[in-house]
């Protein structure tokens, strides 16, 4: 059975995504959320949060897709459902599986007054044991029928980027699926093969090592980007090292590839450091000493305490700290986790004035910070403003940054360049500007 209809539960950052991308290969979708004002914009032929490509492909799609607030017209009409609802961590790095509970019962409900055989897909990120103990049970409960007989049921989570969603959702590196049954399975596989833009791999799987599987990945990712951190402040203390130098060739070898491999600021986000804390919780309840996790986290921390003592060790107390760069990564306007918002707390709690610029976070950032910190209208004014520029992340926007902006600025100035994106720049020469790369010692600047 090929799948014509699907409904996906959760219209979020990536719900919205699989929305948007199942529709545009031509398949009918209908997005389920609890928030009517979600469902009315998408009902209007609008994308219900930014995303980049996100609004133009529901623009362009709009006749396939449809959204309600009812779980019985998106399960009566559609094969298929996948639950994207949010499962946010708790203090002890577990998740809080509350939102995937009330999805599971509202289902159950809803495929109790169905006929015809559906399959349920759990795509949010969840620890091992919660499609046999939880998921699973409540299905059952609430539609009263037989999980792997009368409904199929998959743990099918995502391995996207924000920035990147739909590209990453239709061109996967691999598709992880868990299964009730081969069926399900099967029937799943093939509607990758038929969505998917790419040939990516297909791991199926029972459900327990699907989910290992998923928190395993991030953490993995997690350890390989602290790793290259660690090399940047080694690099850093050695007289001529440059981290980038010593990546790029590490990266070269194919058993470790140049992927997230970069000394810079550390990683954050929504995803990273929760799922790297979840592994050490998981790990932790099964008796054993998450030691990889936990130094990968508490490393992370470190980045940004390093960076703040460096700026603390070249700072005045009346100087105005400018920071560019605020997502947790380039082209996001999520702050959620962000190395360079921890930064900007800090730097604000030890008594300094801040001053903040992002090319798309700027609305977040007033939310956090009110009026505790001073708003660049642009990453020239934030330079201009600053006596110590730090460049927090590596957006485009400051690669086009001339160096004449940092001449002009009036004050002693200091260039602390997370990423280096100004490295060879010849700013290192301008008189009246110290150029602090990371990860580059001062015998490399030249
Ligand atoms: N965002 C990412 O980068 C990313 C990447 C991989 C995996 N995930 C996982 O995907 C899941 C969803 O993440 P997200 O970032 O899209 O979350 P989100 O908070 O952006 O969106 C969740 C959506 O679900 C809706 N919702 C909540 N409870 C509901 C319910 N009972 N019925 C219907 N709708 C409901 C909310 O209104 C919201 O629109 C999480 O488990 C997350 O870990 C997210």
């Amino acid at each position: 059975m090929d799948i014509k209809r699907v409904s996906v539960i959760g219209l979020g950052k990536l719900g919205a995504c699989m929305l948007a991308g199942i529709a545009s290969k031509g398949v009918k979708v209908i997005g389920v959320d609890n928030d009517a004002a979600r469902v009315k914009i998408v009902n209007q032929g609008h994308a219900p949060l930014f995303e980049p490509r996100l609004e133009q492909f529901f623009r362009r799609y709009k006749k396939k897709i449809s959204a309600s607030t009812d779980y019985y017209t998106a399960v009566l009409n559609s094969d298929i459902s996948f639950i994207v609802v949010p499962t946010p961590s708790l203090a002890n790095g577990e998740f809080s599986l509350s939102f995937v509970a009330k999805a599971a019962k509202e289902l159950g409900k809803a495929l109790a007054q169905k006929q015809s055989y559906h399959t349920v897909v759990l795509t949010s990120t969840v620890l091992p044991g919660t499609m046999d103990n939880c998921v699973k049970p409540l299905l059952e409960r609430f539609s009263g029928k037989k999980c792997a007989k009368d409904f199929g049921l998959c743990y099918n989570p995502e391995f996207i980027a924000l920035g990147t969603v739909i590209k990453n959702f239709l061109n996967p590196d691999f598709v992880l699926i868990g299964e009730s049954d081969k069926n399900s399975g099967f029937l799943l596989e093939k509607f990758y093969r038929n969505i998917c833009e790419n040939k990516p791999a297909i791991a199926r799987m029972d459900f327990i090592n699907a989910e290992l599987t998923k928190i395993s990945v991030n953490s993995f990712v997690t350890t390989k980007i602290t790793f290259a951190n660690m090399l940047s402040f080694m690099a850093q203390k050695l007289p001529g090292g440059n981290v980038d130098v010593v990546t790029k060739a590490l990266g070269y070898d194919s058993r470790i590839g140049s992927r997230y491999l970069k000394g810079g600021l550390g990683f954050g986000g929504p995803c990273f450091p929760r799922d790297n804390s979840a592994l050490s919780a998981v790990a932790g309840k099964l008796g054993i000493e998450a030691t990889i996790p936990k130094a990968t986290d508490k490393f992370n921390r470190q980045v940004i305490l390093s960076v703040f003592k460096l700026i603390a060790a070249k700072a005045k107390k009346s100087d105005s700290i400018g920071i560019l760069g605020l997502s947790y990564k380039p082209l996001s306007n999520v702050i959620e986790e962000s190395q360079p918002v921890f930064l900007a707390k800090k730097l604000l709690k030890s008594g300094y004035r801040v001053v903040l610029y992002d090319p798309l976070a700027m609305n977040n950032l007033k939310m956090v910070f009110g009026k505790k910190v001073s708003y660049a209208k642009s990453a020239r004014q934030a330079v201009l403003n600053s006596d110590i520029a730090v460049i927090a992340n590596s957006d485009p926007e400051f690669m086009r940054i001339k160096n004449s902006v940092f001449e002009n600025n009036r004050r002693r100035l200091i260039v602390i360049d997370c990423w280096r994106v100004f490295f060879n720049r010849g700013l290192e020469r301008k008189q009246g500007i110290e150029y602090v790369p990371l990860g580059v010692n001062s015998a490399a600047v030249k």
